[in-house]
């Protein structure tokens, strides 16, 4: 029973096992018909192909039929390949052949490639080879696209950084290199704040957060430190990087240089801020300076009638000089503001410093040697004595101020040629002759900080009240006007110099009337008309030329004026002294029909208004006189008597 049942059974299991197998032999035929990469099965002697599966022969464009009984190297797809003879004795001697990128061409000529795995099993007594193939023409497209994309991101100009979500790099580009001036090498592994300047820690600390919480920060500009410690104007972008699953695992910062967009930008700024401020000073000048020459004239008239000996005059005294200073400072921001009337003249420098020495050295105190050293045979230069006396009484106040414990001042006057290479270096230079002024101290000098800051207009590092930030502003301009350069070496410890080239002129030296106070008054008894729509100034203007024997007509306007020059009766006029601009009727029309009446009538301007508004009201025409305000009293005198006399006053009659 045993023995039968286990007959029995043993029949049984045979059948089940060769069941079992014809299961097994179905399934794997199903996997190897079904499989989405390529199988290929050779014999192992022949290197002929025994089985393909329809992948494979779908993918090269055969049918099983075209590929079975050939060998491999007989299919034009692995013609490329290394021969069958090849592959056979490495597979026979290491049971396994791997191409990692192996490129086939398909029977209708496309292009793909594929990764190639042989390896040698037993089947029963003979050897077979099975090839797996798989299509990764996909995988390698991406990869190409990956490396393009890495390319451009490492060779980009922009500066492209991943850091960890603690701040760690992880990605440094070219662009990096190049903004901060850390190498790769550098960098990656250390923490991204080492970027930050020590004044920037916390938008450090608020970047890091953002970081963390996967945010993205939308471009902003900041301040990043460089390897050598300078520090520049950066745009910065912050983008999350986040892993497939979500997770946030760094970000990736964009920035790019800025620094030169920046300057353009404060160039801009600052160039508006001197146009507002050229405009509200034109502006109120006209008025100020009125106030001033009625103040000043005033006080001239009341020192007459008062005896020198009685305390009244020297107040008197004490206000025309507060007036004075006042004046200083309108001419200071008119002339920075090239709204003031420019009265050039061919001079020798060393003459004008020289008549300066007195005033400047009334500026400094005695712990200061001040030293003039003039040039020998220096050339002329055109320019305005009023002007140069204003740009070396600021550059001497600078120069006083930088040294509180006392030090050395120096100005010297020299010829000096810039040539090429000077105008190289010093961008809207032209070479040629020039004479130099300069002016040096053996004071603070300055920082590098201070030095790219101090032509700034209101720019001052000088407490309220004793510096408003125009002096050197008001210098540059004033060089410039007359084609002059302005340029500086200062180091701190050690002191500053001040050099400005003025352009040499070959014309003769103009003759200076110097306006000599002591000497006695012009007087005269001609028939003058004074026409000026400001009552004390008006009022002024007349008192004074009375005083000194003038008959004196007067008017607030040119239609007044006109009125005034019908009605009046007897010696005829010989000279009108009119302001240009004024309401109903301005100086020019009225000149215009005053000459119908009196065609020698000489006519001397006056005006607190700019060159530009002078030219627009027609008055800069050769031989018209003209006396900028605020004036003194002495000098309209001195004119007018030149004027009728016919005498020529070079220092105050436009070219
Ligand atoms: N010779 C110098 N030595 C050291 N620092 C100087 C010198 N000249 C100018 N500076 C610096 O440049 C700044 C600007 O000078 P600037 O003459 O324009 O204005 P200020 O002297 O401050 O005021 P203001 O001249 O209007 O009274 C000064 O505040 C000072 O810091
Ligand atoms: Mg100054």
């Amino acid at each position: 029973m045993k023995t039968n049942d286990q007959n029995g059974n043993g029949k049984d299991n045979e059948t089940r096992t060769e069941q079992a197998l014809r299961a097994s032999e179905i399934s794997y035929r199903r996997l190897f018909e079904a499989a989405k990469d390529g199988i290929l099965i050779l014999d192992a002697d022949t290197g002929r192909i025994n089985d393909v599966n329809p992948f494979l022969f779908n993918l090269l464009g055969f049918s099983r039929s075209d590929m079975v009984g050939k060998t491999v190297g007989e299919l034009s797809p692995f013609k490329d390949m290394e021969s069958n003879k090849v592959m056979l004795e490495r597979l026979q001697k290491d049971g396994y052949v791997r191409y990692e990128d192996l490129p086939l061409e398909t029977r209708d000529g496309r292009r793909i490639a594929v990764e190639f795995v042989s390896n040698v099993y037993q089947v029963g007594d003979h050897d077979v080879i099975q090839c797996n193939v798989r299509d990764i023409t996909e995988r390698k497209a991406a990869e190409k696209e990956r490396s393009r994309l890495a390319a451009i991101i490492e060779w980009s100009d922009d500066a492209i950084v991943s850091i960890t979500a603690n701040g760690i790099v992880i990605g440094w580009n070219h662009g990096a290199e190049r903004l901060y001036g850390y190498t790769a090498e550098e960098m990656i592994g250390r923490s991204i704040s080492i970027l930050f300047p020590p004044d920037h820690y916390r938008e450090y600390l608020r970047i890091m957060k953002e970081v963390k919480d996967g945010k993205s920060v939308p471009s902003f500009d900041t301040v990043r430190q460089r390897k050598d410690g300078t520090l520049i104007n950066v745009s910065v972008g912050i983008t999350p990087i986040e892993t497939l699953e979500g997770e946030i695992v760094g970000a990736s910062k964009n920035s790019h240089d800025i620094t030169r967009i920046k300057k353009l930008q404060a160039q801009f700024i600052e160039a508006q801020k001197m146009e507002v401020i050229g405009q509200l000073a034109g502006g109120v000048a006209h008025d100020f300076n009125n106030i001033l020459g009625v103040i000043i004239g005033y006080s001239d008239l009341v020192v007459a009638e008062l005896s020198p000996d009685g305390p009244g005059q020297k107040y008197v005294e004490e206000i025309r000089h507060a007036a004075e200073r006042a004046t200083g400072l309108t001419r200071q921001l008119l002339a920075f503001s090239r709204k003031q009337t420019v009265q050039p003249v061919v001079l020798d420098l060393n003459d004008t410093v020289i008549d300066l020495d007195k005033m400047l050295r009334r500026l400094i105190d005695e712990n200061i040697e001040m030293v003039i050293v003039p040039g020998k045979e220096i050339g002329r230069i055109k320019a305005d004595p009023g002007y140069i006396g204003q740009v070396l009484m600021n550059l001497v106040v600078n120069a006083r101020d930088a040294m509180p414990n006392g030090g050395k001042l120096t100005i010297t006057t020299t010829n000096v040629t810039l040539d090429e290479s000077y105008v190289r270096t010093h961008t809207g230079t032209i070479p040629g002759d020039y004479v130099m002024l300069s002016v040096s101290d053996t004071g603070t000098g300055m920082t590098d900080e201070l030095k790219a800051r101090m032509f700034e207009a209101f720019f001052t590092t000088k407490p309220k009240g004793k510096g408003t930030g125009l002096g050197l502003v008001t210098c540059q301009t004033i060089v410039q006007q007359s084609g002059g350069y302005i340029s500086f070496d200062s180091e701190v410890g050690k002191g500053t110099i001040f050099r400005i080239y003025f352009p040499r002129v070959e014309q003769p030296i103009d003759i200076l009337t110097k306006l000599d106070e002591t000497s006695s008054l012009p007087r005269g008894t001609e028939t003058l008309l004074v026409v000026e729509d400001d009552p004390s100034l008006r009022y002024l203007a007349c008192a004074v030329l009375e005083a000194q024997g003038y008959k004196v007509l007067r008017a607030s306007n040119g239609q007044d004026a006109l009125h005034v020059a019908r009605e009046h009766k007897g010696l005829p006029i010989s000279l009108v002294i009119a302001d240009v601009i004024m309401p109903l009727m301005g100086g020019k029309v009225m000149v215009e029909w005053l000459k119908t009446t009196y065609p020698d009538l000489k006519i001397l301007f006056t005006s607190g208004y700019t060159d530009d508004a002078l030219f627009r009201y027609g008055v800069q025409e050769e031989g018209v006189k003209f006396l900028p305000k605020p004036y003194p009293q002495v000098a309209l005198l001195r004119k007018i008597r030149a004027m009728l006399d016919n005498k020529t006053d070079t220092a105050m009659i436009r070219k």
